[in-house]
């Protein structure tokens, strides 16, 4: 079964159980894993590494692409096998661990890691774990539905553990492109000018002598967990494209619009999903991840083509996908993060960024991370990545959280991670504000009248009446900015009675 897959005879030789192989992985460790929003993620190694760390002394800085499918954070953060983890996670068990503080977590914008790593910023990877489709001849890693920081962790690893999955068809060879900056001393422009175009190679290349472990496994990526589009979702969707319609209409976009990114979760592939059937032909997406929207977008023949760092489906997406894989991977390619999120490229192509805030002021500022600027629920990810350097970036979330009891829109945000600077449109159920040349005193009344729920304008109306008494280019009344949310604390409710 897997003869085909390993090409590199000597290799053959390499080959071992995921027990023997995580034997390899000492106390104090560093170790890169493969792994992008549950997607590509070795399966094997971490639960040995868990059984291994309930029975010894074992503890790792981990990094990966992104999250990781199958449980696997959860597994390693009940084991007490993690002490540091970067750059994203998406775990209920690790998200707690975090906010209890018994897990140091570096959340970190998702193109700057394998930059951090090349420059010695961060402590060198000692063990790569990577899951491949096949070995080449030489020795090249195929990937499987991910790229992630693999070709990173595996240029830099002293020693690298290959987990070949014989569920990941062979037909995905050729889907992925391989391209990593050099250092910065003698570093070139990356010559990528549109999201269709390959710069790099199809295989990770190593030393074969690196290569001191081969697991084999068989089982598929954890299915995605967005929950479908609904009324809400829907009504965000058709703002996004009455807006991109003036755009065109405006002249700053074709009907082709410009290279579309969206970001994780339920509202972001709601949104995309939302642009089928729409006027927009002949669209590209060039994005981190692709969830089922892009797929059906691919089907609907309304996106050309989609570049990103990895694929994460529903159950019934991904049978779809893998049936046609050698259809669709004429259209979609899976880059390194750090080349779907690069900066360089973002600016240059002038993407539109789509992604989800937990919560904005009424000045522009979001919070995507942190629930009341205090505990964490998965990371940045590639939102600013995109954010800061698209050509248009728009923030979207419902306006209301748990019920009603949270305002999305609040007076001040308790954590930003997306300054006003870097957010030009705000986007909720009931509307959207359109921020592009705009001050602070003329944004707040837009952004509450626009996005805020109805319940909540007066409140949000008086507070910004109020600040403004006060002066200020950022009215704020520092005594009250937080209440809503102490009072939510206090009450269950941001609303005043
Ligand atoms: N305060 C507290 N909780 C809030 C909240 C707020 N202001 N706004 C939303 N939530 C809660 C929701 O109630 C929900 O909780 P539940 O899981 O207990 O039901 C949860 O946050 C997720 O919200 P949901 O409305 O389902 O949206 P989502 O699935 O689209 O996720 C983010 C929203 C912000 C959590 C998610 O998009 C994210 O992690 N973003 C940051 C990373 C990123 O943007 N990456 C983009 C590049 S891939």
């Amino acid at each position: 079964m897997y003869q085909d897959r390993i090409r590199h005879p000597a290799l053959l030789s390499k080959l071992m159980t995921a027990k023997e192989a995580a034997r390899l992985i000492e106390d104090g460790m560093t170790v890169g894993m493969s792994g992008f929003t549950r997607a590509g993620d070795a399966k094997a190694i971490p639960a040995a590494l868990a059984e291994q760390a309930r029975r010894q002394p074992l503890k790792i800085t981990l990094i990966t692409g992104a999250s990781l499918g199958n449980d696997s954070d959860g597994l390693m953060s009940e084991a007490g096998l993690l002490h540091r983890r970067l750059p994203f996670q998406s775990d209920a068990v690790l998200r707690r661990k975090i906010n209890d503080g018994e897990i140091m977590f570096i959340d970190q914008h998702l193109s700057e890691t394998a930059e951090q790593l090349r420059s010695g910023s961060l402590a060198p990877v000692d063990a790569a774990v990577i899951e491949a489709t096949a070995i080449t001849k030489d020795g090249g890693i195929v990937p499987t539905m991910a790229v992630g920081n693999s070709a990173s962790f595996a240029q830099q690893a002293r020693q690298i553990i290959i987990e070949l999955n014989l569920s990941a068809p062979l037909a995905l060879e050729g889907l992925h492109d391989i391209y990593l900056p050099a250092s910065r001393s003698v570093r070139e422009p990356i010559p990528l000018t549109s999201p269709e175009q390959r710069i790099g190679a199809q295989a990770i290349h190593v030393d074969p002598a690196r290569i001191a472990a081969i697991v084999i496994t068989d089982s598929p990526d954890s299915h995605s967990s967005v929950l479908p589009p609904d009324r809400e979702t829907a009504a965000i969707a058709g703002h996004i494209i009455d807006f991109l319609k003036a755009e065109v209409h405006a002249g700053r976009m074709g009907q082709e619009l410009l290279p579309l990114q969206a970001g994780i979760g339920t509202i972001a592939n709601a949104v995309l999903q939302g642009l089928i059937g729409s006027p927009f032909k002949g669209l590209t997406m060039f994005s981190e991840v692709l969830q089922d929207s892009a797929i059906a977008l691919l089907d609907s023949g309304q996106l050309e083509f989609a570049s990103a760092s990895s694929i994460t489906l529903s159950a019934a997406m991904h049978e779809k996908f893998m049936r046609h894989i050698a259809d669709y991977r004429s259209r979609i390619v899976l880059r390194p993060q750090e080349i779907s999120n690069h900066p360089e490229i973002v600016r240059r192509l002038g993407i539109i960024a789509l992604n989800t805030a937990l919560e904005f002021d009424i000045y522009g500022n979001v919070n995507s991370t942190h629930v009341d600027g205090t505990r964490m629920m998965n990371g940045i990810g590639g939102s600013g990545d995109f954010a800061r350097n698209g050509q248009l970036s728009l923030f979207v979330s419902k306006s209301v959280a748990k019920g009603g009891g949270i305002s999305s829109v609040v007076p001040m945000a308790t954590h930003v991670d997306h300054t006003e600077h870097d957010v030009d449109v705000l986007v909720t159920e009931w509307g959207l504000a359109d921020l592009r040349g705009l001050a602070p005193r003329e944004r707040a009344p837009l952004i509450i009248e626009r996005c805020a729920h109805p319940n909540y304008r007066p409140q949000l109306r008086a507070y910004f009446a109020q600040a403004c008494r006060e002066g200020g280019h950022t009215p704020h009344l520092l005594m009250q900015a937080f209440a809503w949310h102490a009072r939510y604390q206090a009450e269950g409710t941001m609303f005043m009675s």
